[in-house]
């Protein structure tokens, strides 16, 4: 049986990956608390503790905004151990799977962003990112990375939790309408990922980057409105509420970290490398809202 070990355990992408881990191998799951990212040597003995087949890193600082003010931290924790884990792998033969994004573009791209295309972020949070890919790419082993974006789900905080508490407590909401992406389930992203892990016995010739996302491309306004439009579904008082979504330019929504205007990814690489399904965005956030009214404690 193979030895998975997973980071980030609590992160959105982590948990999900918890659950469709478990009948791949044996998951040592692992949160903040059990091992920091920041501290480099604890990075190496857990490794070396464990002794894994696979490691999964969907542990990142992901908190854009606050990067700014942060960099060390997130240089270390996005940056640097990326490439301890590639280290270790290496060591090990192990293959390493590590999630990236799409904040590493500058987002003037006019159509989506492939592989090929050069990074050029322009945040922390982006530029660290980065750093971890290339620290990752420079060891040269067994590795994927999976670059995605727009990442929502039900366990953690996120863009339709935040709309959804707002749409309760607001009548009129303004929400930017310059920025496209591609909304993406944490649960897409597990699912994906076990699915790469039985299509291929992985032996590094797939090695390299990946673009991720869920199908199709949007604006964070006409997400808002798809979210607000599927609540309403479930939600009598939402249904019966007189509610505006105003949409604004980036400019009026002033924020420390600049994000890209497009930051659509092209999918084709990943799809036809590991045969994948990378449904419509729309058709995952109705599941997974959906999913969050039939259990609301979450
Ligand atoms: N969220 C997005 O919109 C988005 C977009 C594009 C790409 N991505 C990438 O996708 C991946 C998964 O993101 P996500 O949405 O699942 O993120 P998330 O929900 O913010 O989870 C990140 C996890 O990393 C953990 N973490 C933070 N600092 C750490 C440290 N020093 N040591 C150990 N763990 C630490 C957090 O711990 P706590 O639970 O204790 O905070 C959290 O569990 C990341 O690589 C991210 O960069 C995310």
């Amino acid at each position: 049986m193979k030895t998975i070990l997973l980071t980030g355990a609590n992160g959105q992408v982590g948990w999900e990956l918890q659950r469709v881990l478990a009948p791949l191998g044996h998951v040592i799951a692992l949160t903040r608390e059990q091992l920091d990212l920041s501290q480099p040597d604890a990075i190496r003995q857990a490794v070396r503790t464990h002794q894994p087949d696979i490691i999964i890193n969907p542990a990142a600082y992901t908190a854009v905004d606050k990067a700014e003010s942060e960099p060390d931290l997130a240089m270390a924790v996005n940056g640097i151990a990326p490439g301890v884990f590639a280290e270790e792998a290496k060591k090990l033969d192990a293959l390493l799977i590590h999630y990236s994004t799409d904040y590493v573009f500058d987002g003037s791209n006019a159509s989506p962003y492939t592989e090929n295309d050069a990074p050029n972020p322009q945040s922390i949070y982006g530029k660290t990112k980065l750093a971890g890919e290339v620290a990752i790419r420079a060891v040269n082993g067994k590795h994927l990375i999976l670059r995605t974006s727009w990442v929502y789900g039900v366990h953690g905080g996120n863009f339709v939790k935040t709309v959804l508490r707002l749409a309760k407590e607001r009548s009129e909401l303004r929400i930017v309408a310059d920025q496209f992406g591609a909304p993406t389930w944490a649960r897409l992203l597990a699912d994906s990922t076990a699915q790469i892990l039985q299509l291929k016995d992985f032996d590094g010739s797939l090695s390299g980057v990946y673009h991720l996302t869920a199908g199709g491309r949007t604006n964070w306004h006409q997400y808002a409105e798809e979210i607000v439009r599927l609540a309403r579904l479930y939600d009598e008082t939402l249904a019966n509420k007189a509610l505006t979504i105003h949409p604004i330019a980036t400019h009026e929504y002033p924020v420390p970290a600049k994000r890209p205007a497009n930051s659509v990814l092209a999918t084709d690489k990943v799809k036809q490398a590991f045969g994948l399904n990378l449904p419509p965005w729309q058709e995952d956030l109705a599941q997974c809202v959906r999913e969050l009214y039939s259990t609301p404690a979450l």
